[in-house]
């Protein structure tokens, strides 16, 4: 099945492996890892993910590397912000153990869809927790699931490193103060479709988000977090309590300190768009978008030129991915060996 793919133009859509695992959360205790096929799940029609969103959900990746090894990127930094996200939705957290157990399986059962080394290509991995108990009144499930699937991703910039525009989206916000911004709630995404859509129907790809008690301060866009790099050479990132700690964003810091660039995380106004060179957008899926322009109302804050991405943000690019890839020294012990080491 796996040998069939078109690796260099796979897309960014679903596409089915052959398994996926399960393991389920019932009398206070995880059971073993299930091995599963057939992609539909059986749930019980009041099961609080149904009705009071107890779902949240991860995103990593594994590669195929130049040294011919899989290895997934900082499945310990995942597995961490699950943990987080379950206690805020008041979830049975799973364990580390069981989190990097469950990923190297499904791995190593899906090897015949890891993408060779030189296609740009990875595997995606979703984890995911729901709560299954059936509670008609609003109440924290005693039962739970966490699946892993896994779906071949293709290298998002076949044509080179391309900026885009974004809008900064005031009709809607993204995440309250003291809510759950700050960790991957489903919910989130359903409420943040709104303002991303209204968004690309005025031609942004992407939206920026600020603060949602003063919109003064800059939070982080849709689905990425928001870094830049100021014109005396910084690098720049929100500190909000509504922003999610991005796997990506802590990475880039280190590999940014690691070229002595200095590292601010601090609250970043919107009115100072103007002092920065180059902004980006980073994410587990595109790692790093480059950001040309920035509407907010009727002032546009331009970064560099038009159809050229930044310097810093190509070099900071090149390095994670090439870490990830096993091209550049994995010097801080980032990539987690799927199979034997
Ligand atoms: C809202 C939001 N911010 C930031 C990120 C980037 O986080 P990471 O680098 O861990 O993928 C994501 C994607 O997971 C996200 O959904």
């Amino acid at each position: 099945m796996g040998k069939n793919i078109d690796w260099k133009n796979l897309g960014f859509q679903y596409l089915q492996t052959e398994y996926y695992v399960k393991c389920e959360f019932k009398n206070r205790k995880w059971g073993d890892i299930q091995i599963c096929t057939d992609p539909h799940i059986s749930l019980h029609i009041a099961a609080t993910c149904l009705h009071y969103g107890q779902a949240c959900f991860e995103g990593l990746k594994a590669f195929g590397r130049k040294d011919e090894s899989i290895a997934m990127f900082r499945p310990d930094q995942n597995a961490q912000r699950l943990i987080s996200t379950a206690r805020r939705l008041v979830m049975e957290p799973p364990p580390q153990e069981l989190f990097l157990s469950m990923a190297t399986k499904l791995i190593l059962l899906n090897k015949a869809y890891v993408p060779p080394y030189g296609t740009g290509a990875s595997l995606y991995v979703r984890p995911f927790l729901i709560g299954t108990s059936p509670h008609i009144g609003v109440h924290a499930s005693e039962e739970y699931a966490l699946i892993m699937l896994a779906s071949p991703m293709g290298a998002y910039y076949k044509d080179g490193f391309y900026p885009v525009k974004a809008y900064i989206q005031e009709e809607y916000d993204r995440a309250a103060p003291k809510g759950v911004g700050d960790v991957k709630a489903g919910g989130n995404y359903a409420a943040g479709m709104m303002g991303d859509l209204d968004g690309q129907k005025k031609g942004f790809p992407i939206c920026l988000y600020l603060d949602s008690a003063t919109h003064l301060y800059i939070d982080e866009f849709g689905t990425s977090n928001f870094l830049a790099i100021t014109k005396d050479g910084k690098y720049a990132t929100p500190d909000s309590s509504s922003v999610l700690p991005s796997v990506t964003n802590h990475s880039l810091q280190d590999i940014a300190r690691d070229f002595g660039l200095t590292v601010e995380r601090r609250k970043i106004r919107v009115s100072e768009l103007a002092d920065f060179a180059e902004v980006g957008a980073c994410g587990t899926a595109v790692v790093i978008t480059p950001v040309s322009s920035i509407r907010h109302g009727d002032r546009v804050y331009t970064f560099g030129k038009e159809n050229e991405a930044g310097a810093t943000l190509m070099r900071l690019y090149n390095e994670i991915t090439g870490i990830q890839y096993g091209e550049i020294e994995d010097r801080h012990g980032w990539m987690y060996r799927v199979d034997a080491a």
